[in-house]
């Protein structure tokens, strides 16, 4: 089973898991349905941007993940009424209802007690790269990744619920930069730089003006995000004492993910590079007990990815190893050119294989030739 981003790519696939209705009892989508049109279009409407697909080769192999697909799409929900407030303020400056910020808090507050309650020594949070709507996704994965490290640094329920909150509104400034600049897809002028870099103020006082309830520990993370240990980050070049602690949590997690989910004219990183890359950072620009958080307990090759390992065979990766971020158990299916291979599970702590791609799915000659 593969989580997808729900657009036309999905026709024609069998549904992994069930997606629930708005009645109980009728689901929208249940399992091994086919998708059709008509299906997606309802996904679609209903806002639905993730769903699980049964995998073409490998349908057998579940992927539990670290947040129940409700709790997930809850999140998004309410992230995403809070976004349509900052895109209104930007427009008619008019103040938006106050139920978009309450939402929030009661949505983290499911975040945190799934949370708070699981036991995992190494977390599975499968993602989905770069697409249309990379902000809404990106903040729930970056309310999700903060969690996980506050927890582990021993924070009660009530910072956890304020650092989720922080972290979830991250980026809310975002919605306050034109559009064009936001999705551009090419890279940015030195102009549009600039722009976007203003962001973090914008959420700052959007989050002010517009969700006072909201306590100020949580909202000091969309001004200082940006902000590095050593006083290179922006808006104002903060160092370590003046950047708050939530804002350095924040900000591991948002590099993180950005890393993760990069792609297209930016670099597309192997999974050994994410590792080294925020090694690089810890300490220095980085909160380093975050980051080894992340890097200790956090799976860098979620299970269920499919993946290309260095000697250009296929397969799936299908166990986690606990403690050992960069080397699942993978189930090799074929060759470099897609010629199906017996398949057999390659321990990638042995033998000297790495993965050194992770895939949205099989490669079509890999597809055609397995299947
Ligand atoms: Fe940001």
């Amino acid at each position: 089973m593969r989580k997808v981003a729900v657009n036309k790519a999905i026709l024609g696939r069998y549904a992994g898991r069930e997606i629930a209705g708005p009645r109980p009892g009728q689901p929208l989508l249940r399992r091994g349905a086919l998708i059709d049109a008509e299906l997606l279009e309802a996904m679609q409407r209903r806002g639905i941007s993730i769903a699980w697909i049964s995998d073409e080769l490998l349908p057998e192999i579940d992927a539990p993940e670290a947040v129940k697909f409700e709790t997930r799409e809850a999140v998004r929900t309410a992230f995403s009424g809070a976004y349509d407030s900052a895109e209104t303020w930007r427009e008619q400056k008019s103040l938006p209802p106050p139920e978009h910020g309450l939402r929030i808090e009661d949505s983290t507050q499911l975040l945190v007690g799934e949370i708070a309650s699981s036991n995992d020594v190494l977390t599975n949070l499968s993602f989905i790269r770069a697409w249309d709507d990379y902000t809404f996704e990106h903040s729930v994965q970056v309310a999700i990744l903060s969690l996980l490290i506050g927890k582990r640094l021993g924070m009660d329920e009530d910072s956890l619920s304020r650092l989720g909150t922080g972290a979830l509104l991250h980026d809310i400034g975002k919605a306050l930069v034109p559009r064009e600049i936001l999705q551009k897809p090419s890279r940015l002028t030195d102009e549009e730089f600039e722009i976007m870099r203003q962001h973090p103020q914008l959420g700052w006082e959007f989050l002010h003006e517009c969700f006072p309830h909201i306590m100020p520990t949580s909202s000091i993370v969309a001004l200082q995000h940006h902000e590095r240990l050593d006083g290179s980050g922006y808006p104002f070049g903060r160092r370590e004492p003046q950047i708050y602690l939530f804002s350095q949590i924040v900000a591991v997690a948002d590099v993180y993910d950005a890393i993760r989910a990069q792609r297209g004219y930016r670099a597309d990183f192997s999974p050994r590079q994410v590792y080294d890359l925020m090694r690089q950072e810890a300490g220095a620009k980085l909160r380093a007990d975050a980051v080894e958080i992340l890097l200790r307990h956090v799976a860098l090759i979620p299970q269920g990815s499919v993946v290309q390992l260095s000697d250009g065979t296929y397969g799936m990766a299908t166990k986690l190893v606990p403690e050992d971020v960069l080397h699942p158990i993978v189930l090799v299916v074929a060759g470099e050119s897609g010629k199906p291979l017996a398949r057999h599970e390659v321990d990638l702590r042995e033998g000297g294989l790495e993965v050194t791609r992770l895939l949205d799915g099989w490669p079509r000659e890999v597809v055609a030739q397995v299947r």
